[in-house]
Parts: structure tokens; C-alpha cells; sequence
């Protein structure tokens, strides 16, 4: 008999956009709170509900379902404006997000806050010559990051007292206007007008504060469910990832316990999304990206095109090394397959089983960018199906030779497929017996 679960973490496998918010969207359903625990609006989540097209970037998914609430846990870099004009779009789209104790939708008093001089620092240092530059989503989010690590940012709770916030605005100003004109030439920003817009949007944003750790270790307590919503991916991950070309925090399995304070012992199995291939936004090693016109093919057939920038993904073949290691850091049980209809039209898929590094087989991630300027994908070429899978809702009902890549990439990858995704709405899904037994 299947053990239930009580929490999941659901992440991103790969670098991000795996469709993690579908996903997120299909399961709430079975969980009482959804709660985000790390990044902040360089996330851009899309949930498509009987066609009508919803981008979550700070919010958790889960608002989406009457009855499920949102929880912005600590790990979050919450920009208050961001999160007001995403609140607002919410509203207006008929949800109605209630703030207060018997809400939708918490924030977590611990929770970093980006501020314009975070995004004045990233964009002109992106654009410095010398730079290693990243290709960034330009939202503030590493310099708020660094920030929290220096021990100088502002959280959540400080935003909220005004004459804290009038100071710390003041001095970070001061030192932040200082570096970006010595090193980048940059025009300051105005302390005092910052100071006042930012303590309107506190006083918008207080009646959602409140102790994120302990109202998700109560609800565990109470025996509720709780999924912990990633964003990126775990190779986007600042310890685990593609390194400098990542992001700045803990996106993998492990960033669910630091930013929400819920104990490791609480987790109750982690679900990796995964593309059927593979994409990239942004600059960094992407050892299957595709130059010819498969890429084409794909980045049409998928929209692959960014939630938040708009900047037109690299697509790439799925590479097994990549999500066994990833499928290692993270601990994942199950697998989630998303986009199988955007391949409905592939003759043949090349899928990368292992690499040749200097002439020599291997199956290691190179922790240095340099491995992977040599790196070669070694390929198993399966052939595709080329005819619909597109809202496909049983595996059976899928062509065989679907069935056949699917199984390929469970026997390979060391975790069970939970969920295939057929499209991009929320009713093209397919759920296994299996896993349909352990998130019942
Ligand atoms: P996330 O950041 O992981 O939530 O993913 P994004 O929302 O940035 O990107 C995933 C994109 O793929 C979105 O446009 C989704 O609507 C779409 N999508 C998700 N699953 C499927 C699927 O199975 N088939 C197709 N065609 N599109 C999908
Ligand atoms: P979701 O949650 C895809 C990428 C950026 C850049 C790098 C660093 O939608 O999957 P940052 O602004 O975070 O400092 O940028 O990370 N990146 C993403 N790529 N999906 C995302 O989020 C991403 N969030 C950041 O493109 O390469
Ligand atoms: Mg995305």
C-alpha cells in the first residue's frame, strides 16, 4: 500500500520555465497551502485555466483554487511593488486574495525586500565591461540577495516600522548611490522619495505580514497539506547550479526547509518538473542546446519565448546526466513531464546519455564553466511518434513510441514519472495510479 504524503516540494529540474506553475495548479488541489520559498519576480509561472491565462511571479500558484492559501516564506526577496501590482491583477481577474488571519495569502515577516537601488546596481553592473554578464532578469534580485548575505538588507518586518525604514533608506542610498556613480557612472536615486513611496506600500502590504514558520509548522501540526512551490531550476541553484550563470538563491529541494522554517523531517517527498526536452533563458553552459532548425521547431511549438522578459528561450535535447545529478541534489521521488505535444512533430529524438570530455567518456558534471567548453553530448536517438499527443489524459491513450520515450526517461533518470502534461491547460494532465495514491 502507498504511503501518503502529507508535503512536497516541487521544483524545477533544469534552468526554470519546466512548468513548474501548471503543475503547481494541477496539484493544488489536494493541498491546503502552497507556499514559495525562494527567488522573487524573476519567476514567471503560467497557469491556464479553461483558456484563460494567468503569469504568477511572487504569488504561489495555489491562490488560483478557492480554498487553497498562499504563503511567501522567508527565503522570498519580495519587491513590495511587484507584489502589489501582482495582488491588484489578481483582484481585478475576480480572486479575491484576502489579506488578514482568515486570508489567502501570508507574507513572511522574514522576507527580504528588493528596492530600486538594487535594480540601479544590477543593471549598470551587467553592462560593465569585465563583468561575467549572466543575462539577469534585471529585477534587483542578486544584489538583494547580497545584501541578506552582507547582513545589510531590509526585511519584511522593518518595512513595516517607518522610522527604521526612513534610516535604512537613507544609508543604503547613501552607500549605493556612492558605488554606482564611482564605478558605473550611474545618476543617484532620491532617498526621500523612495522613503515615502515605499512606506505607502508598507501600510498596503502589512495586513498580509505575519510568521510564515509558524503558521506552516501549524498547519503540518494540524495534519494539513502543504506544497512548497519552487522557482528556477536546481541547475539555477547558487550552490548546485551552473555556476556563475545561475541565480542567487537555494532553488533546489533543500531551499524549501531554509526558506520557509519547516524541518527537513517534515518534507514528505520531492517532485521534479521536467520538460520532455530541454530550454535555457539567459547566458551559460547548455551542453544539448540545438543551433538548427529542431530549435526552431520547438521554440514554436512550445511558445518558448520568457514569462518575464519575453527574451526567446534556447531549447536544447533532454540530457540524462543533467537530471540524474539533479535528481541527486534534490532528493526527487517523482518525475513530472511537461510538453510532450510540443515533440508531436519530432521524426527522431536524440537524447543525451552521457558526455565525452577531452575525448573521454563520463558521466560527471563538471564543476569548473571550462569542462563544459569541451563538453560533447554523447546521443541515443529514439524515434518519435509524430502524431498528436496534445490533451492526451491516460498514458495508455498515448502513441507507443510516447509511451516508449517516457519509460526511456524513467529508467534512465532514477525517479518514477508521476505526471505527464499534454498541453498547457490545466484539464490536459495525466496523473499515475501510483502517484495519485501518495498525494491522495
Ligand atoms: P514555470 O516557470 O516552470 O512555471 O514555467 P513557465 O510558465 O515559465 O513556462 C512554461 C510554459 O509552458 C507556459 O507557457 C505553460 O503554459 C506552458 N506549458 C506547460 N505545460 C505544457 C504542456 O504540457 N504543453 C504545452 N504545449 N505547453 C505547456
Ligand atoms: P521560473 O520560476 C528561467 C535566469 C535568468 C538568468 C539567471 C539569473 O519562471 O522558472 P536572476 O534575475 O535570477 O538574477 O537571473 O537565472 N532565471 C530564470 N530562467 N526561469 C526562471 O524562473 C528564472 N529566474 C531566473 O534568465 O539566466
Ligand atoms: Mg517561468
Amino acid at each position: 500500500m502507498a504511503i501518503q504524503r502529507k508535503t512536497a516540494v516541487i521544483l524545477g529540474a533544469q534552468w526554470g520555465d519546466e512548468g513548474k506553475g501548471k503543475i503547481v495548479d494541477v496539484l493544488s488541489e489536494r493541498f491546503s497551502v502552497v507556499a514559495r520559498y525562494a527567488g522573487g519576480h524573476n519567476a514567471g509561472h503560467t497557469v491556464i485555466i479553461g483558456g484563460k491565462k494567468f503569469v504568477l511571479q511572487l504569488i504561489p500558484c495555489g491562490v488560483l483554487r478557492p480554498g487553497c492559501r498562499g504563503v511567501i516564506g522567508n527565503g522570498v526577496v519580495l519587491d513590495p511593488m511587484a507584489f502589489l501590482s501582482e495582488v491588484k491583477k489578481l483582484r481585478e481577474a475576480g480572486l479575491a486574495i484576502a489579506s488578514g488571519r482568515d486570508g489567502q495569502l501570508f507574507v513572511s515577516n522574514r522576507a527580504q525586500v528588493i528596492l530600486p537601488y538594487h535594480r540601479m546596481i544590477e543593471l549598470a553592473a551587467e553592462n560593465a565591461p569585465g563583468r561575467t554578464k549572466i543575462g539577469t532578469t534585471s529585477r534587483g534580485i542578486g544584489p538583494a540577495y547580497e545584501d541578506k548575505m552582507h547582513r545589510s538588507g531590509l526585511r519584511v518586518i522593518d518595512l513595516l516600522n517607518t522610522a527604521l525604514l526612513r534610516t535604512h533608506i537613507e544609508n543604503a542610498c547613501h552607500e549605493k548611490n556612492t558605488i554606482a556613480a564611482a564605478l558605473f557612472g550611474t545618476a543617484p536615486l532620491d532617498p526621500k522619495a523612495m522613503y515615502e513611496e515605499y512606506a505607502r506600500a508598507a501600510e498596503q502590504i502589512a495586513p498580509f505580514v505575519t510568521d510564515t514558520a509558524e503558521l506552516l509548522n501549524e498547519v503540518i501540526e494540524k495534519g494539513e497539506k502543504v506544497m512548497f512551490e519552487g522557482a528556477q531550476g536546481a541547475l539555477l541553484d547558487i550552490d548546485h547550479g551552473t555556476y556563475p550563470y545561475v541565480t542567487s538563491s537555494s532553488s533546489t529541494a533543500g531551499g524549501a526547509v531554509t526558506g520557509t522554517g519547516v524541518g527537513p523531517n517534515r518534507i514528505g517527498t520531492v517532485i521534479a518538473v521536467t520538460k520532455a526536452y530541454v530550454t535555457r533563458v539567459g547566458e551559460g553552459p547548455f551542453p544539448t542546446e540545438i543551433h538548427d532548425d529542431s530549435a526552431t521547431l520547438l521554440r514554436a511549438r512550445g511558445q518558448e519565448y520568457g514569462a518575464v522578459t519575453g527574451r526567446p528561450r534556447r531549447c536544447g535535447w533532454l540530457d540524462l546526466p543533467l537530471l540524474r545529478y539533479s535528481n541527486m541534489i534534490n532528493g526527487t521521488e517523482w518525475l513530472v513531464v511537461t510538453k510532450m505535444d510540443v515533440m508531436d512533430e519530432c521524426a527522431e529524438i536524440p537524447v543525451c546519455t552521457g558526455y565525452k570530455i577531452g575525448g573521454r567518456l563520463t558521466e560527471t558534471i563538471p564543476a569548473e564553466m571550462r569542462g563544459f567548453e569541451t563538453i560533447q553530448p554523447v546521443y541515443t536517438k529514439l524515434k518519435g511518434w509524430a502524431c498528436s499527443t496534445e490533451g492526451i489524459t491516460e498514458f495508455e491513450r498515448l502513441p507507443k513510441l510516447a509511451q516508449e520515450y517516457l519509460n526511456f526517461m524513467e529508467r534512465e533518470s532514477g525517479a518514477r514519472i508521476g505526471m505527464v502534461s499534454t498541453g498547457p491547460d490545466r484539464e490536459q494532465t495525466m496523473t499515475m495510479a501510483a502517484f495519485d495514491a501518495v498525494l491522495a
